[in-house]
């Protein structure tokens, strides 16, 4: 990758929105209000808002004037067309199904094929991807490699799935695993890639145990630039190309626009054969709207179609993978424990080592994400004790994630290294305070993906 300071940005800004910082007094009324859960803080109380890089993106000139091409026709719309094309020519799945964004994909998905017992096997599945399959009663089973949980470790492809434990499932339940499903990039360990030689592997495993191998492909492009970046023989390639034959190892994926698609909303299922498809529009109909709109309007479809061909561009994806490499860096000089190689949508903080006096059940990662919010107006998002811990329903034992990450998610073309130097400002300061911050209580929270609803309280 080239560094930083010899190129500019690939683009020039046309549009500005005003965003400022509140006081601090505010911050900390505000906070306390939203009982100190950063998803209940009013979007224009934030300065800088890294809560994620979903649906956060600028679009560029070429998908706003798309949009006045959108067919909103019910049946049949000309945008779907442009849509379908676009996901052919990019993921090389002809037969395409567009929903309101991921996890209404992953709805279709599951509703098809996901059956009580079952057991999803993937390298790491998103939140949304669990709720979905613990709803129905089945087990999400990540088997990421123990690569992928070491902060430390400087593997390049820390989102690669253990071929050895995803034989020994697929040996042993093969008749209960209704597809093995490869997220790229895997987001719950910071964003990390999966190489070509693993999706290959995985691929080859599944096909052996005639279990479908799908894709969770939120970040394709991102992975597809990382393995042109990292991976030997993959340097003179297209990412296009890379992107291609990525896909060529699956059967379909499930995708949410908001993130390589470039859209501010939106998402698809794409397959490779008609049988799948057939099946996906049964639930499609009732679920999002017909099949040519699928829950998005027709201007959305036209934005999407070019998101996704945007998001490919090289220039683009050096100036993204750059920015998110330049805070990292900035933050890993001051001595902040962050993973490294960063990942491809932000940069994710060790929790555990940045508080080390705060321990695991009183929520070290959202006590971080607490503070920067206070220093800087920035707002971070936690991947840790609150998103994750499960209570055993037998025993009511807590069982703990591996990893209490805060994560800084950086939107696509929307903030300037400047932004950045903030943000490394703040994790900064509150990381010399840290002995002073205390851990958190929850106090309210509902069964299912609890950590967008909590309410908390300071531990004195
Ligand atoms: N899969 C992955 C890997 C994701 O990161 C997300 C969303 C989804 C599926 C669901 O897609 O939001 O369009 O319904 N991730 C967002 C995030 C919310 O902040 O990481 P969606």
């Amino acid at each position: 990758m080239k560094q930083r300071d010899q190129y500019a940005e690939p683009f020039r800004i046309k549009m500005v929105e005003s965003i400022h910082l509140i006081g601090q007094k505010e911050r900390e009324k505000k906070i306390s209000e939203a009982g100190f859960n950063v998803f209940s803080l009013d979007a224009s109380d934030v300065y800088i808002d890294l809560l994620t890089d979903s649906g956060m993106s600028a679009m560029s000139d070429r998908q706003w004037s798309a949009l006045m091409e959108g067919d909103e026709s019910y049946a049949g719309s000309r945008s779907y067309g442009r849509l379908r094309d676009a996901v052919e020519e990019i993921f090389g799945y002809p037969h395409v199904v567009p929903t309101h964004q991921g996890r209404a994909a992953e709805n279709i998905l599951m509703s098809m094929l996901v059956e009580e017992g079952d057991r999803v096997l993937g390298n790491m599945h998103f939140d949304t991807t669990e709720g979905h399959i613990l709803m129905r009663k089945a087990e999400a089973v990540n088997l990421v490699t123990e690569e992928g949980y070491r902060i430390a470790s400087d593997d390049p492809f820390k989102g690669n799935i253990d071929l050895d434990r995803l034989e020994e499932e697929l040996q042993a339940n093969s008749d209960r695993v209704p597809f093995v499903l490869m997220t790229v990039t895997c987001n719950n360990n910071g964003g990390q890639p999966v190489s070509m030689e693993n999706i290959r592997g995985a691929s080859e495993l599944a096909r052996k145990y005639d279990v479908p191998f799908l894709f969770d492909a939120a970040r394709f492009a991102e992975n597809a630039y990382f393995i042109r970046e990292r991976e030997p023989g993959y340097s003179d390639r297209d990412v296009r190309d890379i992107a291609r034959e990525m896909f060529r190892f699956g059967d379909g994926c499930t995708m949410s626009g908001k993130k390589d698609g470039l859209v501010n909303i939106g998402g698809f299922l794409a397959f490779a054969d008609e049988q799948h498809f057939q099946e996906a529009i049964q639930w499609q109909i009732p679920f999002e709207g017909f099949i040519t709109y699928g829950g998005m309007a027709g201007r959305d479809l036209e934005a999407l179609a070019r998101g996704i061909v945007e998001s490919t561009e090289k220039s683009y994806l050096e100036d993204r993978l750059g920015q998110v490499r330049y805070l990292a860096d900035a933050l890993s000089r001051a001595g902040i424990p962050v993973i490294l190689p960063p990942g491809g949508h932000g940069v994710f903080i060790n929790a555990l080592e940045f508080f080390p006096h705060i321990p695991q059940e009183e929520f070290p990662a959202q006590s971080l994400v607490v503070e920067l919010y206070l220093e800087g107006g920035v707002r971070a998002v936690e991947l840790g004790t609150g998103a994750f811990a499960h209570t055993d329903p037998e025993t009511g034992e807590v069982r703990y994630p591996r990893l209490e990450l805060v994560r800084l998610a950086i939107p696509r073309r929307v903030y300037t290294d400047r932004h950045m130097d903030r943000v490394a400002d703040a994790v900064i300061e509150v990381h010399r305070r840290r002995d002073q911050v205390r851990g958190l209580e929850i106090i309210h929270e509902v069964p299912v993906l609890r950590h967008f609803t909590a309410r908390f309280a300071r531990l004195d």
